[in-house]
């Protein structure tokens, strides 16, 4: 397959969200349309010490025929150790080993590894090289904007990760030292798309299909990656699917649907975590966003740790939507 082919059927990506992207919450949005999914980030340097939590990050959805399995670090050699030991293991369930050089978290960038990698173009290209030269699957680099407030690096870098053998490039169109804060800039991901040849995937504040077809039609990108808009709202994939294929847009969810589909996602977790679904909470916060009687169900999901207590919680808020006045839900797409 050439390097343009890579997103020909997975342009709707659901973005790496580490304490987020499980993969039970990969299965539901590929559920709902989602065409590629990425595993939360996982440290080359831990896989090489056998960390045994590292390696559960990369379990597999029932339904991932594959996954963009994303590394951090910034030692050449061991991430491409790493990475050939991934590939051996996981084999074909790989659809891309992503490298990482967008985390602003300070315990990351603080480090070298995320982020810092943009201050150091030349680090940044070896590490592509190496993976590359290690492993079959296609390597793509996750970047930002550029690493110091109005310094923008990404056209330039993704050049040079093109030239050292990267397959593709995803921008989020902020830069580290703004976090998540502003707008994110599609600018950045146009003139990114210009310097390169490789595909190109554009990221950032992709709430909707007709964000998603502006993001696609403004750029240039190949493919779109959507990161805290599926945050307990997995029909944005549904969604973005209709509007790129022009197809009716689905009405949104009704409160029975979100509740459904969050019981759904908290048995998943429950099966996997012997019932012990603490990382339940802030998905459960999300699905219930805008019902009646969310404000007053979050204590209670701060409390809940089974699925019991999450079920308990999801049908009061449930019967307060049958009250007339209350059954509407307020829109969150
Ligand atoms: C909770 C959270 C965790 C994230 N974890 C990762 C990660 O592990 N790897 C990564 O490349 N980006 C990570 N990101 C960044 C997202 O992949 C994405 O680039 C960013 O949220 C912008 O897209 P959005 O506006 O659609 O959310 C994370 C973002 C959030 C909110």
């Amino acid at each position: 397959m050439s390097t343009n082919d890579l997103y020909q059927d997975r342009r709707i990506i659901l973005a790496p969200m580490a304490g987020v992207s499980d993969d039970a919450f990969r299965e539901i949005c590929l559920s709902f349309g989602a065409q590629l999914t990425y595993t939360e980030m996982v440290s080359a340097k831990a896989l090489s010490y056998g960390n045994v939590k590292t390696r559960d990050l990369l379990a597999l959805a029932p339904s991932e025929d594959k996954v963009a399995v994303q590394i951090f670090g910034h030692e050449p050699d061991t991430m491409a150790n790493e990475a050939y030991e991934l590939e051996q293991a996981m084999g074909d369930a790989i659809f891309s080993i992503d490298i990482n050089m967008g985390c602003p978290a300070r315990k990351i960038a603080g480090k070298g590894d995320g982020s810092a990698l943009m201050r150091d173009p030349v680090l940044a290209a070896k590490i592509v090289s190496a993976v590359e030269n290690k492993v079959a699957a296609p390597v793509t680099v996750k970047m930002r904007r550029g690493f110091e407030m109005g310094h923008e690096t990404a056209p330039e870098l993704a050049h040079i990760v093109e030239g050292s053998g990267a397959a593709a490039v995803a921008v989020h169109g902020r830069f580290a030292q703004q976090f998540y804060q502003g707008d994110a800039c599609w600018d950045t991901i146009a003139r990114v798309k210009e310097r390169v040849s490789i595909p190109v995937v554009g990221n950032g504040d992709i709430t909707s299909g007709a964000r998603a077809k502006a993001m696609l039609e403004q750029t240039g990108c190949d493919a779109i990656m959507v990161g805290r808009g599926a945050e307990g709202n997995p029909w944005i994939f549904t969604d973005i699917k209709a509007v790129l294929e022009g197809s009716e847009v689905p009405t949104a969810p009704s409160a029975s649907e979100r509740i459904d589909i969050a019981l759904k996602h908290a048995r998943m977790l429950a099966d996997q975590y012997d019932d012990n679904i603490v990382k339940m909470r802030k998905h459960a916060m999300w699905y219930l966003r805008g019902l009646r009687g969310a404000t007053k169900a979050r204590r209670a999901i701060n409390d809940a740790v089974t699925y019991d207590d999450f079920a308990r919680i999801f049908q009061e808020v449930l019967e307060l939507q049958d009250q007339p006045e209350a059954s509407k839900v307020e829109e969150n797409r």
